[in-house]
């Protein structure tokens, strides 16, 4: 049985609780908003709005907010002042703890903002002293505590082998595939693409889900059918090179037929147009090479 500790215990953090505490580990949910605190205790949990590592040595998960802005990217203060609290902590702390920051970051936080900013105020060394990773959270929040039990993916990464063993060995009973990588910016850029793709793809389907509506076709029976025939929705290794555009004519002819068409139809399709000017970026880019 390992110590859990979770530093910002929303839905990440308690869902992150409720996983570990089912595989039998000795958790403690901490967070800042002391109703929530109360809320979580009232529902079973261990939970407290002060953190201490002065007992055995623990996994501290990291759940802050990272909320995005448009003009910056991410809004990393709230991290940034968790890590504080968790570096003076560790400052104190008798034994060695591996710290697993599970927030969605923009590339290099880890390294230059996560690190540095724990070394400073514990008066501390990352790698000796105390451990780093980073592991992504691809929870879904409507699910999120059964996503927790039973990640159908866990990626971890850390530059110590020592936390990637430890992190290994911890998440194998929650089964699901298991990827490591020894730098944490690669798991940083996984997490964002993963969201990227996603939302790209419900905003494809919503964009032909327009288009149908437009020609009085049923959505469902295109979208239900599509889903099976396209080699992008049935095979994951379609399309995901990169660096090439797409292969044949019959994509680019095909979509530039789509995009005539909606005008005719007085309807606007920027996911399509904006995926034929990527193709054509790199077909740029490629001729130029
Ligand atoms: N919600 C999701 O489905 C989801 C899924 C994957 C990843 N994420 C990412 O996980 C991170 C957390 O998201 P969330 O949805 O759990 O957020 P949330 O707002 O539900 O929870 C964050 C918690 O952190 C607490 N907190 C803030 N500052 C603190 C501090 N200094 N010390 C202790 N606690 C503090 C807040 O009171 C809050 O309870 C974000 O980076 C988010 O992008 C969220």
């Amino acid at each position: 049985m390992a110590k859990v500790v979770v530093l910002g215990s929303g839905v990440v953090g308690a869902a992150t609780g409720h996983g570990f505490g089912h595989y039998g580990h000795d958790v403690t949910l901490v967070d800042i908003d002391p109703v929530r605190v109360e809320r979580l205790r009232s529902q079973g949990h261990d939970a407290t709005t002060t953190l201490d590592l002065t007992g055995a040595g623990a996994f501290v998960f990291v759940s802050l907010p990272t909320p995005s802005t448009r003009d910056s990217g991410y809004n990393l203060s709230q991290l940034t002042s968790g890590l504080e609290t968790l570096g003076k902590a560790l400052g104190s702390a008798m034994e060695r703890h591996t710290v697993v920051v599970r927030s969605t970051v923009p590339p290099h936080t880890t390294d230059q903002i996560v690190i540095p900013t724990l070394e400073r105020t514990s008066g501390r060394t990352a790698g000796d002293d105390f451990l780093v990773a980073y592991a992504p959270e691809f929870l879904r929040e409507a699910s999120a505590k059964e996503d927790a039990v039973s990640p159908w993916m866990t990626v971890l990464a850390s530059r110590s082998p020592e936390a990637l063993s430890e992190l290994t060995a911890l998440f194998k009973p929650f089964g699901g595939e298991l990827k490591t990588f020894d730098d944490p910016v690669v798991a940083e850029v996984i997490k964002i693409a993963h969201n990227a793709f996603n939302a790209t793809k419900i905003s494809f389907w919503n964009e032909m889900w327009r288009l149908c509506q437009q020609l009085a076709v049923d959505a469902g029976q295109v979208a239900g059918t599509v889903a099976r025939s396209s080699e992008g929705s049935t095979n994951p290794a379609y399309g995901i090179r990169g660096g090439s555009p797409y292969a044949g004519a019959c994509l680019s002819k095909d979509m530039d037929g789509l995009l005539g068409l909606a005008r005719s139809l007085g309807l606007d399709l920027p996911l399509i147009a904006s995926a034929q000017l990527e193709n054509r970026i790199i077909a740029e880019g490629s001729r130029r090479d």
